[in-house]
């Protein structure tokens, strides 16, 4: 198992990336998979041969995604569904608890979900959107992890966590979900460093994402602002390939995110106004 950062870079660079052979028989659960960028990260990872384990609230929308169908078609090793509410804390370790019995252990934690963050739009004091948001949107992630962490530490496996750029940069009318993002920034870059101190073996990917062409997220925002959405198929290779290499995060897409995170450090007015530009505010407001 690698994961100091100059291995990485070495593995990246000199070793070609042999994903199947890498992911084949490894245990996955993602959560939020029954749709979006979960649902094609699932994919990714079921043409590797993994055993898949999803979970989401809706069971009718798990079972179409689910197992049977396209997972098992597209090459898992097996593929099953849990029924989970993330606004549950409860809940969140049950969902460990099925990992620990039907999948006997894990090697992958994918925390992608995302919900009750309120519709998009000026914050209006709106408090029990700030408390749901946070509760789905970090300290559900942050559940998932402490009941899985043994698990985790067994395999010396891997957590992938979906950001956004919303989790590096504020933004206007999206209030509750930004400030859950950036939690999680905070806690699992700081959760990465203290693994690497204490000389445990598991990784850390933090994804962090642009605007994504999910069904929901066109729909929420589509006539909102003027950006180009990126193919979900696409963002989920990228986030699967990160996780697996080991990396600490991925940008994705990275010629669009990249300079305006550069840029924030150094002129974050100008990067702001530029930004600024891409809402409809007559949509908005
Ligand atoms: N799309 C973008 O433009 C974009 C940009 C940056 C970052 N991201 C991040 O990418 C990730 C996926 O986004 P997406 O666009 O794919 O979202 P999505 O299509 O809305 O999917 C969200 C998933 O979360 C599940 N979910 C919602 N509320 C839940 C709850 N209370 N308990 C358990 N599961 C719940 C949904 O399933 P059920 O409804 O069945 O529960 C669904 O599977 C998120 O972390 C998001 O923040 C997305
Ligand atoms: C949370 O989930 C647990 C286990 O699924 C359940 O027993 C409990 O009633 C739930 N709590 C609420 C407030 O819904």
């Amino acid at each position: 198992i690698v994961d100091t950062p100059a291995q990485c870079c070495f593995r990246s660079v000199f070793e070609p990336f042999k994903p199947p052979e890498m992911v084949r028989g490894k245990r996955v659960l993602v959560t939020g998979s029954s749709t979006g960028i979960g649902e094609q990260i699932a994919y990714e990872f079921a043409r590797m041969g993994a055993h898949l384990l999803l979970t989401a609230r809706r069971e009718k929308q798990l079972k179409e995604v689910r197992p049977q169908k396209k997972c098992l078609e597209l090459g898992a090793s097996s593929a099953r569904h849990v029924v989970s509410d993330m606004n549950n804390l409860t809940s969140a370790q049950n969902v460990i608890e099925e990992a620990r019995n039907k999948l006997g252990g894990l090697d992958y934690l994918v925390l992608n979900h995302v919900g009750g963050s309120g519709r998009f739009g000026p914050f209006q004091g709106d408090m029990a959107a700030v408390t749901s948001s946070m509760t789905v949107n970090f300290l559900s992630y942050v559940q998932l992890t402490v009941s899985a962490m043994t698990m985790l530490q067994e395999s010396q496996g891997s957590i992938i966590v979906i950001s956004s750029l919303s989790g590096r940069i504020g933004a206007p009318f999206t209030l509750s979900y930004n400030a859950a993002k950036f939690a999680l920034e905070g806690f699992y870059s700081s959760l990465r460093r203290e693994l690497r101190l204490r000389e445990i073996s598991l990784s850390v990917t933090v994804a962090v994402l642009g605007y994504i062409d999910t069904d929901n997220a066109l729909k929420s925002v589509g006539d909102k602002i003027t950006m180009q959405a990126n193919p979900k198929e696409e963002c989920a290779r990228e986030v699967v390939r990160a996780g697996v290499l080991r990396h600490r995060e991925v940008i994705y897409p990275y010629w669009g995110l990249k300079p305006l995170l550069l840029l924030k450090e150094w002129m974050p007015g100008l990067m702001e106004r530029l930004l600024d530009k891409f809402f409809v505010l007559e949509n908005i407001l």
